[in-house]
């Protein structure tokens, strides 16, 4: 358990706190608010972000679209450099968020900004941004990763670094109110997933990982379980926390981690547009169940610590079946054929994208080769 462990994320997390960028950006910064496809003006938060920023000079960049593409992107580049941008405001999902770090990140760089997603470019500075999370699922407003698709290649490739972590970000649980129930539900099972990729490895001596790991798994069952509570504040609040910290790094420090099923689904998405979460859902159990053998102790444990299931032989099997249960409770598909996907064109046009991507040797024992991968949506059909 060695690690070194820092997130410089400020986090103003309550009702009405989007007022509070007001004090969070210097004034002599001119900002580009960046968001999505409009969602904002209808729900309020346009209008609470034009209030906040009543001393600030600022210009906006809208349409960044769900699984942000980077030729919607290179124009919001454009704009920035032009403007001359030095604060990055960013009002939206994960997409939104994601976008901005992209765009935070390619503005001092001359050459091709895919060039960061590839790795042929390492970001050197990027400006800063701030988000206000309007859907809570990713944990992109507070961690330095960002996901980033190319639309003609149907490339979509991710990258990380320290310099586009936000500086803040605001959490309000009442913008969530008019999220679209699927939206809502693609958060419960990002975050689930999130944890699961940091938890369900081998045992580790980090108690206070794992014990920090089981104690949001058990709260995203609840929200599950009570998902008909969810117009109450109590539950958007706990999905809201409960998300955030699912991937801000901290479960993730000092042990192994897996993310075989991100990659996985990342292709998925790139090929058929299948929303982030719901291709998780259809690859992690298919997984799991291939992958028992070695995380088999991990398995037992959150059969018994998460689900509260009895001891027995089959306790790691049981414990995926408690994962599938739960999603299909939610009405999220586990099988390929259930989103529309047929699993006999499907899965060569994987395999090929994720040997271009560099995705052969997947998971926390590098185990998962193509071979396996094959193997494991093979049994997703
Ligand atoms: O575009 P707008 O109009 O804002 O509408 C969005 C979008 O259509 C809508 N929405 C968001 N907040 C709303 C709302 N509608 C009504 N009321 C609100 N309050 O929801 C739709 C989906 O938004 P999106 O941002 O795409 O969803 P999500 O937050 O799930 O983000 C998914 C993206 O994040 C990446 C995914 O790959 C995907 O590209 N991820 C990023 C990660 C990270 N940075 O750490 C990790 C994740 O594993 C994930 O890969
Ligand atoms: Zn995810």
């Amino acid at each position: 358990m060695n690690f070194s462990y820092s997130n410089k994320t400020q986090i103003q997390f309550g009702e009405d706190s989007i007022a509070t960028v007001n004090t969070l950006i210097p004034t002599d910064k001119k900002i580009l608010v960046i968001y999505g496809g409009g969602s904002i003006k209808k729900n309020g938060v346009y209008d609470q972000v034009c209030t906040a920023l009543k001393d600030h000079a600022w210009v906006e960049f809208s349409g960044v679209e769900p699984n942000p593409t980077v030729e919607t992107l290179d124009k919001a580049v454009t704009l920035a450099r032009d403007e001359k941008i030095d604060f990055i405001l960013a009002v939206g999902g994960g997409s939104v968020i994601d976008g901005s770090k992209y765009v935070a990140a390619s503005i001092g760089y001359d050459g091709d900004g895919w060039d960061i997603l590839t790795g042929d470019h390492q970001v050197t500075d990027a400006i800063p941004l701030g988000a206000i999370l309007t859907l809570p699922a990713t944990g992109s407003e507070s961690n330095a990763g960002a996901v980033i698709t190319k639309k003609t290649t149907q490339d979509k490739l991710a990258f990380m670094d320290p310099k586009v972590l936000p500086v803040f970000a605001v959490l309000d649980p009442n913008v969530i109110k008019t999220l679209p129930e699927r939206q809502l539900i693609n958060g419960i099972v990002d975050a689930f997933v999130h944890v699961c990729e940091q938890y369900i490895t081998v045992k580790t001596d980090a108690w206070v990982q794992e014990g920090y790991a089981e104690v949001l798994l058990r709260n995203l069952v609840k929200l599950a379980e009570s998902y008909d509570q969810r117009d109450s504040s109590e539950w958007r609040s706990n999905l809201m926390w409960t998300a955030n910290q699912a991937l801000n790094g901290l479960i993730g420090t000092g042990g192994p981690q897996d993310w075989a099923t991100h990659m996985i689904g990342h292709e998925l998405t790139a090929h058929y547009g299948v929303d982030h979460a719901r291709t998780l859902a259809l690859v992690q159990p298919s997984l799991l169940r291939n992958q028992l053998a070695v995380k088999k102790d991990k398995l037992e444990q959150m059969g018994t610590n998460v689900f509260g299931l009895p001891k027995s032989d089959t306790l790691a099997l049981d414990a995926i079946d408690a994962i599938e249960s739960l999603y299909n409770a939610l009405g999220v598909a586990t099988h390929l054929k259930d989103a529309d996907i047929n699993a006999d064109e499907a899965i060569p046009a994987i395999i090929r994208s994720l040997e271009k991507h560099g995705g052969v040797a997947l998971g926390e024992h590098q185990a998962i080769t193509l071979d396996v991968t094959k193997a494991i949506l093979k049994s997703a059909a």
